[in-house]
């Protein structure tokens, strides 16, 4: 393991130089520093990018712990997130019917209708913010159209889930105490809500976690909070900061851009091959539970451990062309939902959000660029792009 605590002056500052430098970054760790003993203000421990080394991770569960792996204003472990087996598949086998396939098709026209208000409001400017107009919102109102909360509100929930993933302060005391006062106020949200539906259910999520029954098990009100409060922050961010670095890949990939307005049966693959090359969740945490060993480099009980799945999806010595964005590709098993048990619940609904955005935008805005002297700036653990300022003729 190498013992440095910094990464050393060679490697490029994450998402600085371009689209395509944190893959860059990624390949000199994996070539230098695969298993890395960090010490920062944010995180002490190990980090692991070998996709090797972070699949035992991910499908370790017993050596690698989620408990207390997230630090994000939380006042309890969240469901399903933060349980480890044998718990977990209780609240999997509960949960998962619900973000089934079947059920996240009926989303799918909702879903279209709210890209293309969204898309309504900017489209004869030629000009916009893709960030703040499109991706930003469209997750959250997928979220309040769900939960049967009222779309209006979608400025206040985008403020709250920032003051979760970036507080507007400048050290961690100051974060970790904004963190929380923004956490107690999503818990009241989530609280009334639920009393809401007490009184009378609809067809949303909160009234079928309120009601769904799996061997004799329930949900409690409790359960039914610390669900919604995982899914505030596993649901918003990660759809808004996959289809900005799509849309900031594809605005400087012009013939790529082209054959999906050409060709929009290939959107699929395309958001396969865009999620691996992205992975705009770039890294999941796990705690050691016991001494162990990763690539050789001892890890102690209590350690923790942050995986690097962005490193992995584009790991040479395990995927063919690596380095290529090929929509093609025919074999694409990348981990940008996670991997093992803690495997991504939402990733259909995800795909369908993604999917339903890239179909109707290139139907809609077919030719646009980066606006001419912007360079898109990636926020680093969470890729999202806020300054992706797109023009396009009207
Ligand atoms: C493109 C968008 C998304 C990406 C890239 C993504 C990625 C991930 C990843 C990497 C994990 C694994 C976390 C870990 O192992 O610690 C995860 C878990 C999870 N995600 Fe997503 N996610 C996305 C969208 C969503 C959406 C839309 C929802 C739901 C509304 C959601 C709900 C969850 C939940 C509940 C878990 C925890 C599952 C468990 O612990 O069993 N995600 N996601």
């Amino acid at each position: 393991m190498s013992d440095e605590n910094t990464v050393p002056d060679e490697i490029p500052e994450a998402g600085a130089a371009g689209d395509d430098s944190i893959q860059a970054v990624y390949k000199i760790l994996r070539d230098t520093m695969p298993v890395m003993a960090i010490e920062h203000e944010m995180m002490t421990g190990t980090t692991v990018a070998l996709q090797d080394d972070v699949m035992t991770v991910l499908q370790n569960p017993d050596v690698f712990s989620s408990l207390g792996a997230a630090e994000i204003g939380q006042i309890r472990p969240l469901i399903p997130l933060e349980i480890d087996p044998p718990e977990h598949s209780k609240y999997r086998k509960l949960l998962d019917p619900l973000f089934a396939p079947r059920r996240v098709a009926e989303l799918e026209g909702s879903t279209r209708s709210l890209v293309n208000t969204l898309i309504d409001r900017v489209i004869e400017s030629g000009e916009a913010n893709f960030h703040h107009a499109i991706a930003e919102p469209l997750p959250s109102q997928v979220f309040l159209t769900m939960f049967g909360l009222d779309v209006g509100r979608t400025p206040e929930f985008i403020e709250l889930k920032d003051g979760i993933i970036r507080p507007p302060v400048d050290n961690p005391a100051a974060a970790t105490e904004y963190r929380n006062e923004t956490g107690r106020r999503i818990y009241a949200v989530l609280a009334e809500a639920i009393e809401e539906k007490k009184q009378s259910r609809t067809d949303d999520f909160i009234s079928q976690f309120l009601d769904a029954e799996v061997d004799g098990h329930r949900l409690t009100e409790e359960d039914v909070q610390d669900i919604g409060y995982l899914f505030f922050l596993a649901g918003l961010d990660t759809v808004t900061a996959s289809l900005d670095c799509m849309l900031a890949y594809l605005a400087q990939h012009p013939e790529q851009r082209q054959r999906l307005v050409d060709r929009p049966d290939d959107i699929p693959a395309a958001v396969e091959e865009l999620l691996r090359w992205e992975s705009p969740v770039a890294g999941v945490v796990r705690v050691a539970t016991q001494d162990t060993e990763l690539s050789g480099c001892p890890i102690k009980a209590g350690e923790t451990v942050s995986v690097n799945i962005g490193s992995a999806n584009t790991d040479e010595r395990f995927w063919a062309e690596a380095d290529s964005v090929d929509f093609d590709r025919e074999i694409n098993k990348h981990i940008a939902f996670g991997g093992g048990v803690h495997r991504c619940l939402g990733s259909h609904l995800a795909r369908m959000e993604l999917r339903v955005c890239l179909e109707e935008w290139h139907k809609r805005v077919p030719s646009y660029e980066l606006k001419p002297g912007t360079v898109p700036e990636y926020t680093v653990g969470l890729r999202s792009v806020d300054n992706l300022e797109l023009i396009w003729e009207t």
